[in-house]
C-alpha cells in the first residue's frame, strides 16, 4: 500500500532493493518510499548511502561486478524494468558528486553539456544556460565570463556550477552525495540554501553527515547502518529517535580510531 504523506504521492518507490559487489551484499534489503521535496541519507561512513544513492539512477551500471536487484519505480515505471532507456532515467534523476567535478570545458559548454547531447537546438541553448545558473545562484558571479574554463572557478562556485549542469536537463529528482562537504562554511551555507530552494520544485535526495544540515533542511530522513535502512521518517523524529546511530560527523573524533 502507498501512503500519502501531506496528501503527496511518492516520486520514488524502492521495493527490496538489494546490492551485490561481487558475491558479497554490500546493500539491502531497503523498501522505502521517497516523497517529492527533501530527503536526507544519514548513516556511518560504509553503510550504504552512496550504493543506495546511486542504485536511484543506474549509476551501477557502469561498473563490473555490481548487481542490483529489486525494484526502483519512478513514477509508476520501474527503472530496472527490462527495456529501460537508461539516458532518459539518467536525464530525469540528476546526480551531483561529493567533489565538484566539472568538465574540462568553459563554465558556457559545461552546462550545454547535457541539452546537446539530447539534442537540444542550438539556439535554445543561451537561455537554457543563463536559466540553469540562475537556479544554481551562480549567474551574477559568471554571466562575463561564460567562455572562461570552469576549473578557473572557486570550489563553491565549481559544486554551483555541476548542480546548473544538472539542472540544465530539467530533472525531475536530483540526487545529491554530501554536496556541501568539500565546501568551506560560507560556500556550504549558499549551496544548503539552493538545496533548499530547489526542494520546493523538484525531488531532492541528499546524502550528509552534518546532522544540523540535515535538521535545517527539515524534510524527511532515511538512516541506514550497517548497509541496510534502519529507520524512515520525518527528520526531526528520527532524529530524537535515533540519537546513538547518526553520530556520523566528518570531525566526529570516533571515526578516526
Ligand atoms: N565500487 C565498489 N566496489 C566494492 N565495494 C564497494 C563499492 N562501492 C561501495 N562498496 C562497499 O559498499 C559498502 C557501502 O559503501 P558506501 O560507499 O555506500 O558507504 P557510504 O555510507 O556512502 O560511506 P561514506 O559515508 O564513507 O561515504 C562499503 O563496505 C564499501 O566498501
Ligand atoms: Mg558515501
Amino acid at each position: 500500500m502507498t501512503v500519502q504523506v501531506d496528501g503527496r504521492r511518492p516520486k520514488i518507490r524502492v521495493r527490496h532493493l538489494e546490492v551485490f559487489y561481487r558475491r558479497e551484499r554490500i546493500l539491502g534489503s531497503v523498501s522505502v518510499d521517497i516523497y517529492p521535496g527533501i530527503t536526507v541519507i544519514l548513516g556511518p561512513s560504509g553503510s550504504g548511502k552512496t550504493t543506495f544513492l546511486r542504485a536511484l539512477n543506474r549509476m551501477h551500471d557502469a561498473v563490473v561486478g555490481m548487481f542490483v536487484y529489486g525494484k526502483v519505480f519512478l513514477d509508476n515505471r520501474d527503472i530496472y524494468a527490462p527495456g529501460t532507456n537508461v539516458p532518459e532515467i539518467r536525464r530525469r534523476v540528476g546526480l551531483v558528486f561529493q567533489k565538484p567535478n566539472p568538465f574540462p570545458l568553459s563554465i558556457y559548454d559545461n552546462v550545454a553539456y547535457g541539452p546537446r547531447r539530447h539534442g537540444t537546438p542550438r539556439r535554445h541553448l543561451d537561455e537554457i544556460v543563463r536559466w540553469s545558473l540562475e537556479q544554481a545562484g551562480l549567474w551574477e558571479e559568471v554571466k562575463n565570463r561564460l567562455r572562461a574554463p570552469a576549473h578557473r572557478l572557486s570550489g563553491g562556485q565549481q559544486q554551483r556550477l555541476c548542480i546548473a549542469r544538472a539542472l540544465a536537463v530539467r530533472p525531475e529528482v536530483l540526487l545529491m552525495d554530501e554536496p556541501t562537504s568539500a565546501l568551506d562554511p560560507l560556500a556550504a551555507a549558499r549551496v544548503e540554501g539552493l538545496i533548499a530552494r530547489l526542494a520546493r520544485d523538484l525531488t531532492v535526495v541528499v546524502v550528509t553527515h552534518d546532522i544540523e544540515q540535515a535538521r535545517r533542511l527539515d524534510g524527511r530522513a532515511l538512516l541506514f547502518q550497517g548497509g541496510r535502512l534502519l529507520a524512515s521518517g520525518p527528520t526531526r523524529r528520527l532524529l530524537s529517535s535515533h540519537r546513538d546511530h547518526h553520530a556520523t560527523s566528518r570531525h566526529d573524533p570516533a571515526r578516526a580510531t
